[in-house]
């Protein structure tokens, strides 16, 4: 009776959850787990052209709210990532998978992305504006001319479905300005929010990651409300075409519900998936369920978007 399948950019989806980009999503191994589990897909760690070793570990720790990580982009290549996409649209035609991508200068972004769109590739694309984890490399998209200048170019020859991740933004000024800039491009979505960057967790007297002398993406119960934030901040700014896909501080169906109501259509887990392995999305998914059956819901529709504010 209760059904969380969802769409984005016209694919349909069995379940609204997913892992989030950079969890469970390094190995077609990796991959599998998540396909075969109750995720409604899949999104691959981010390619860049080439294999990447990544920073130097430790590079990735749980602590008790939540993870800090600078992982550095480590992963298999844009051709490992693209092949084994390509070999699922044959044996699973009927599911849509995302892929994840970046160039590690926009000149290879576009070099990227014009391989996938000569490929015979029909999943979804997300382009990852918000990676903190590489020194001397700033985050795009807070850069807002530099992202500008990236969408315009892209748009020129990609015609295939994509959308953009995000960082949290902090400044209403900002959403104001991000929306404008997205507005003027065919996107099917943002991806909000990609980790609060340069983090720093202390245990005793010292840092718990190598890289960058501690100093790393933090994500888990830490970020939810700052998430739900730009959620809903690009839900109210959006045209309505582009829709959001929610990340951040996932932990339970209440938190997945949360991120509904703020307006996403698809709920993406990370730091949880990373402690609990794929098994968080069975127990996510009833929790949401018990709670949709509470109050009476039956689809995602239902409350999408549908936030309470508190009269004047
Ligand atoms: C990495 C971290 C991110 O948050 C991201 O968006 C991309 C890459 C990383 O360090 O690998």
């Amino acid at each position: 009776m209760v059904s969380t399948s969802t769409q984005i950019a016209g694919f349909a989806f069995d379940n609204c959850l997913m892992n989030a980009a950079g969890v469970a999503c390094m190995t077609k191994e990796e991959l599998a787990e998540v396909k075969g589990s109750a995720a409604g897909t899949f999104v691959t760690k981010t390619a860049t052209l080439e294999f990447r070793q990544g920073n130097p570990e430790p590079r990735y720790q749980d602590v008790p709210l939540g993870s800090i990580n600078s992982m550095g982009l480590p992963n298999n290549g844009l051709d490992y990532y693209l092949d084994y996409l390509l070999e699922l649209q044959e044996s699973e035609p009927n599911r849509t998978f995302f892929l994840s991508l970046v160039g590690m200068s926009p000149e290879e972004t576009h070099t990227i992305l014009k391989k996938v769109q000569v490929s015979d590739f029909k999943g979804i694309t997300e382009l990852n504006l918000s990676c903190p984890n590489v020194p001397g490399k700033p985050q795009i998209a807070y850069d807002f001319e530099t992202t500008e200048k990236i969408l315009s170019e892209v748009f020129a020859y990609f015609t295939k479905p994509l959308g953009i991740k995000l960082p949290p933004y902090f400044d209403i000024v900002h959403f104001d300005q991000a929306a404008a800039i997205f507005n003027k491009y065919p996107l099917k979505f943002v991806n909000c929010v990609n980790s609060i960057g340069n983090g720093l967790y202390i245990e005793d007297e010292s840092v718990v990651i190598r890289p960058k002398n501690g100093f790393g993406g933090i994500g888990g119960q830490y970020i939810k409300p700052t998430a739900l934030a730009n959620v809903h901040a690009f839900y109210q700014r959006l045209k309505p075409e582009i829709q959001i896909i929610g990340t951040g501080g996932v932990l339970t169906g209440r938190d997945a519900f949360e991120h509904i109501l703020c307006g996403a259509s698809m709920v993406q887990v990370g730091t949880t998936l990373h402690k609990e392995g794929v098994a968080a999305f069975e127990r996510i998914t009833s929790e949401l369920k018990d709670i949709m059956e509470e109050k009476g819901y039956e689809s995602l529709e239902d409350f999408r978007g549908k936030l309470k504010y508190i009269e004047e």
